[in-house]
């Protein structure tokens, strides 16, 4: 397949590290360093619904496609307000698609995998036009008292339109299950059936070792992918990497040998948006005109699961 067009959308609340010390014992002196992380996007009266739709139509407009022509829809999501139907069912339903519609939850390398899914799909001659929104609010998971998570998040959505093409080159995922690495958990309702003792536990995360298998996932994850194509490091013009820490995309750097001009970052200003960071990133530098026809992009995204994934596309 081919990428027609890109799309995002961000809440409106810029949270940076000063305000989050005024309630929390951190501060902008240990959160820069740490994680390079200065601001980021929160979600107060927005739907997250909303961000997914708004992005939607931003990727659709620069696709060139209508609604009519999309034959397949799929929604990376965390977390949102509905529990049914999917979040792809309720932002098809604010835009007009009639599709088959599906959500699929793999953390922060949601977006690659739905690329693996769009382009089996399409290889396999079931579908011709797709769309993939990545819409999360991990700052709803946290608990905002818990300075080593609450600081990290950002929220927001990211679109593309992937159409007929020969663009994505590749596509490897791995996983490493360990539940107790990354994990949330809810209550669902009572029944009278239920006698366990259950409690919500908002996003616990072992942030070191998270840290080491981002790292490691990763530069195994491209150096893999790379080599299954017959390409080298040479041949990648961008590094589109998950934007959960500086510091993780600066090891990945140093592991791989590449310049810093390859590795666009928006961190930032956005924290860890989950899912949502690789098509955030890529709208933003595809609108800001940075790629060029020929180029070659790597994605390379790792999480909750533990999953990672990797792609590599030709612009
Ligand atoms: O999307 C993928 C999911 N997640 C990730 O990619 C996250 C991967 N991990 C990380 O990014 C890093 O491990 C963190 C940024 C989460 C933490 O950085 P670290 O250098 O690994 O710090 P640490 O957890 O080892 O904590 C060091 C100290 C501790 O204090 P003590 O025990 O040494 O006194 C923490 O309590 O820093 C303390 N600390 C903080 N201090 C101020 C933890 N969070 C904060 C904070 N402000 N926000």
């Amino acid at each position: 397949m081919k990428i027609l067009g890109t799309g995002s959308a961000i809440p409106r609340k810029v949270v940076t590290n000063d305000m989050l010390s005024e309630f929390l014992d951190t501060s902008d002196a240990w959160i820069v360093p740490r994680t390079g992380i200065h601001s980021r996007h929160v979600i107060t009266d927005e739907q997250l619904e909303d961000l997914g739709t708004k992005a939607a139509l931003n990727a659709l407009e620069m696709s060139g496609l209508s609604v009519a022509d999309i034959d397949y829809f799929i929604c990376s999501n965390v977390v949102g307000e509905y529990v049914t139907p999917s979040l792809s069912c309720v932002i098809a339903s604010k835009i007009g698609l009639t599709c088959p519609c599906v959500d699929i939850n793999c953390a922060c390398p949601g977006f690659i995998y739905a690329l693996d899914i769009a382009e089996s799909r399409y290889l396999a001659g079931k579908s011709k036009n797709i769309l993939i929104v990545c819409a999360e609010e991990p700052t709803r998971m946290c608990d905002w008292s818990d300075r080593s998570t609450a600081v990290l998040f950002g929220d927001g959505a990211g679109a593309v339109v992937l159409g007929e093409g020969n663009n994505i080159k590749g596509v490897e995922l791995h996983s490493q299950p360990d539940v107790q690495k990354i994990w949330e958990k809810r209550v669902l309702e009572k029944t009278p059936y239920i006698s366990k003792e259950e409690e919500n536990v908002p996003l616990q995360m072992r942030g070191r070792e998270v840290f080491k298998f981002a790292v490691n996932a990763s530069t195994r994850d491209v150096e893999s992918l790379l080599s299954s194509l017959g390409m080298t490091k040479d041949d990648v013009n961008y590094y589109m990497v998950h934007q959960a820490n500086m510091r993780i995309i600066e090891a990945i750097k140093q592991y791989l040998g590449e310049r810093d001009e390859k590795f666009p970052t928006n961190i930032g200003d956005h924290g860890n948006s989950s899912s949502a960071s690789c098509p955030i990133l890529l709208d933003e530098c595809n609108r800001k005109g940075l790629f060029k026809k020929g180029d070659v992009l790597v994605f390379s995204a790792f999480g909750a699961g533990l999953l990672s994934g990797v792609a590599v596309l030709e612009w």
